[in-house]
C-alpha cells in the first residue's frame, strides 16, 4: 500500500520524504489554510511537489464544474506529480470525467458511501478518498467502507485507486493494509506512531546499557 502525507507542511513533508518513509502527499484546503499564511497557495503546492518523489494532491476549490476544470487545468500546469482532488458532488464528477479525458490524474474526494465510490470510478477518477476516520466520528464502521468498495471495484474492474483517508490510527492503516486499499493517507502523528514499539525502545535500551559495560568503541 502506498503512504501519502496528509498535510501542506513542508518541513513534516521533507522529513518524511528524506527518510524514504512516504510515496507522495495530499492535501486539501482545511490543511493549506492552516500553513499557507501569506504564500501564494500555488507556490506551496510548487514546493510540495519538489520536496516529494510522487503524486500530490491538490484540491479545487470552485463548486461549479467549469470553474473547477478549469483549477484543475492550472494545478496540474505546475507539476508533473499534481493529482488533482476535486470533491464528490455532481459538477464535481463532471470536472473529473472532463478533466480525465485531458490525461490529468484526479483524486474525488469526500467519499462516505460505496455507491458514491462508485460513480466517481465510473467518471474515470485515478484516485478514490473514502474518509474512514470521520465515519468512525459518527458511530459508524469506516473500514467497512473500505471492503465494500475493493469488492466493487475488484467485480467490475475498475482502475481506481482506494486512496483510505482521514486515517486515525495505526488499525486503520493495517486494516486498509489488510483489505487491499491501494494507498492510504494519514497525518504525521500516526506516520511516526507507525514506527514506534516500546518493546522496540526498551530493547535499544538494554543493548545500550549492557554493550556500556563493556567500555569500548565500536
Ligand atoms: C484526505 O484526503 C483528507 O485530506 C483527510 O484524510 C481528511 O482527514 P480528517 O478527517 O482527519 O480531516
Amino acid at each position: 500500500m502506498k503512504i501519502f502525507l496528509d498535510t501542506a507542511d513542508l518541513n513534516e513533508i521533507r522529513r518524511a520524504a528524506d527518510a524514504g518513509l512516504i510515496d507522495g502527499v495530499t492535501t486539501n484546503p482545511s490543511l493549506m489554510a492552516k500553513v499557507a499564511g501569506d504564500r501564494d497557495p500555488t507556490d506551496l503546492f510548487l514546493d510540495i511537489c519538489k520536496a516529494v518523489d510522487g503524486p500530490v494532491s491538490a484540491e479545487v476549490v470552485a463548486l461549479d464544474k467549469d470553474t473547477m476544470v478549469a483549477e484543475g487545468r492550472r494545478l496540474a500546469e505546475l507539476a508533473d506529480n499534481i493529482v488533482v482532488k476535486i470533491p464528490l458532488t455532481e459538477d464535481g464528477l463532471r470536472a473529473c470525467r472532463a478533466l480525465t479525458a485531458e490525461g490529468i490524474r484526479t483524486n474525488v474526494t469526500l467519499c462516505f458511501s460505496a455507491p458514491q465510490a462508485v460513480l466517481a470510478a465510473k467518471a474515470g477518477a485515478s484516485y478514490i478518498s473514502p474518509f474512514v476516520g470521520r465515519i468512525d466520528d459518527i458511530s459508524g464502521e469506516g473500514m467497512q467502507l473500505i471492503s465494500q468498495i475493493r469488492q466493487m471495484y475488484d467485480n467490475y474492474g475498475f482502475g481506481t485507486e482506494i486512496l483510505t483517508a482521514s486515517i486515525r490510527h495505526p488499525a486503520h492503516v493495517v486494516e486498509a493494509m489488510l483489505i487491499g486499499s491501494d494507498c492510504g493517507t494519514m497525518p504525521p502523528k500516526v506516520l511516526y506512531q507507525l514506527l514506534k514499539h516500546p518493546l522496540t525502545d526498551k530493547g535499544l535500551d538494554a543493548f545500550m546499557a549492557d554493550w556500556k559495560t563493556l567500555g569500548k568503541d565500536l
